[in-house]
């Protein structure tokens, strides 16, 4: 039984997301407090919980807006929550859901709480952008200036190139290496051919086509009323390419390495907005709520690498952790989730999880293993779904815990990879 040694068990009780929209796109004109606000009003409202029973909301944003960079707070000062919701945000990069899921988790199982609303919510359409050095010191002067002429004079000092806005580079700050690049580098590392990062790709679009043709993606998804004007209703992803083929996705050219490259916007996810949360409790507290838990926090780690070597490949240190504290092993595991940020990634974190090599990094003397891949990503992955950085997590978690009941499975073991080298594993057991 996951009791986290003091008879506590942390429940997943439910989970639910906003549709999942192309950056740029259908949700374009909401921000990440609202995409947050829509998939945790909807969660409480499926889930008949009485508001007064919560007593936190802890959210991942990877790119919060400086003018409210706790999301969390603005997701519980919604009128449906009492005022007294303390919350707080975290960033992990991609894991940042999974960051404040085991946050939820840590101070549920320690007893500080019972009842924990945790997730995440990103919106890449709406990054900010950022002004010059130059023009920041200009604006900062003329603010401080005195008089209309001093602020006037303030200006005088702007350079053409002072007033090229700055936006967020999904890339490393210790290397400079874009994500997509990474990945390029993953798959020249681990010699994960063109063919295959397609093949990888298509399946994660067929599959995810069939879990929302079938409703199983779509019973995750809150609908979308987008704001301002609430004229449109968003209720399904629309990444997901029901018709793309092999060949489609073979012509694609490579975009981070044009020359020699094989990863292509086909093969990597997409930039997405959306959000994600899950319910949490203890399971004496759903229990006594008359709640069903979905599954059990059974295990996690959490584990990081140089980002200049393979960005992506910490995923392959932390599983084996999270595994051996959950006592079991990759044979016992029903469904496996693991994020895809790339084909090439998650090809490179399969060889990994074979590889004695990384084995004994991580410090075990044997592999993971082979993943049984009719388990793995059983309704697709970010590459056909998206990925909002902030809420992927809490996608992955519900999918897992839904999935694992629908197969009457047991356990199930999730991946994440994210920016920084860093690599998320968590092992549930279904209730
Ligand atoms: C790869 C990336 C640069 C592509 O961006 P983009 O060019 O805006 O992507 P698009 O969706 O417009 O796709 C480009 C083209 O490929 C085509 N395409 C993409 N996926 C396809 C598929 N599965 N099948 C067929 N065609 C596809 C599009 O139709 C489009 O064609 P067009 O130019 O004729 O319209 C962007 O998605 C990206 O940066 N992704 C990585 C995000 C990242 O780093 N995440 C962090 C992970 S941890």
């Amino acid at each position: 039984m996951p009791t986290f040694g003091n008879g506590r068990r942390v429940a997943i009780v439910a989970g639910l997301r906003t549709p999942f929209a192309k950056a740029g796109t259908v949700l374009k004109s909401m921000s990440a407090i609202e995409l947050g606000r829509a998939c945790v009003s909807e969660l409480v409202e499926r889930t008949n919980l009485d508001t007064a029973q919560v007593q936190a909301v802890v959210f991942g944003t990877v790119i919060p807006s400086v003018l409210a960079p706790n999301i969390a707070r603005e997701v519980a000062l919604m009128p449906i929550f009492p005022k007294g919701v303390q919350a707080y945000t975290v960033s992990r990069a991609c894991a940042s859901a999974n960051q404040a899921i085991t946050d939820a988790a840590d101070q549920i199982a320690l007893g500080h709480a019972e009842v924990i609303i945790a997730g995440g919510a990103e919106s890449l359409s709406n990054v900010p952008i950022l002004h010059s050095r130059g023009f920041s010191d200009v604006l900062m002067s003329a603010n401080r200036a005195k008089s209309v002429p001093q602020k006037l004079r303030a200006f005088t000092r702007v350079r053409p190139r002072d007033l090229r806005p700055i936006a967020p580079a999904i890339a490393e700050p210790s290397t400079g290496e874009t994500m997509g690049q990474s990945a390029e580098k993953m798959a020249k590392i681990n010699h994960i051919p063109r063919d295959e990062q397609d093949q990888f790709a298509l399946r994660s679009h067929r599959l995810a086509a069939a879990g929302t043709a079938d409703g199983r993606l779509t019973a995750e998804i809150a609908p979308a009323y987008v704001s301002p004007r609430y004229e449109t209703v968003m209720t399904a992803d629309n990444g997901i390419r029901e018709q793309t083929s092999y060949d489609q996705l073979a012509a694609l050219k490579p975009v981070f390495d044009r020359a020699y490259g094989s990863v292509t916007a086909g093969n990597s996810s997409p930039l997405t907005d959306g959000g994600a949360a899950v319910l949490l409790m203890s399971d004496a507290c759903a229990r006594a709520l008359g709640y069903a838990p979905l599954a059990y926090i059974r295990a996690y780690a959490y584990a990081a690498l140089d980002p200049g070597e393979q960005l992506l490949q910490a995923p392959v240190l932390a599983a084996p952790v999270a595994l051996r504290r959950a006592g079991l092993t990759l044979a016992d595991m029903d469904l496996v989730e693991m994020h895809e940020a790339f084909a090439a990634q998650v090809l490179s974190n399969l060889a990994g999880f074979e590889s004695r090599a990384w084995a004994e990094r991580a410090g075990f003397s044997t592999p993971v293993g082979e993943v049984d891949r009719t388990r793995l990503n059983v309704m697709g992955g970010s590459i056909a779904i998206g990925h909002p950085f902030g809420a992927t997590g809490a996608r992955i978690l519900t999918t897992l815990c839904n999935e694992l009941r629908r197969r009457d499975g047991k356990f199930g073991l999730l991946t994440v990879c994210a920016a920084g080298g860093m690599g998320h594993a968590m092992v549930v057991e279904r209730a």
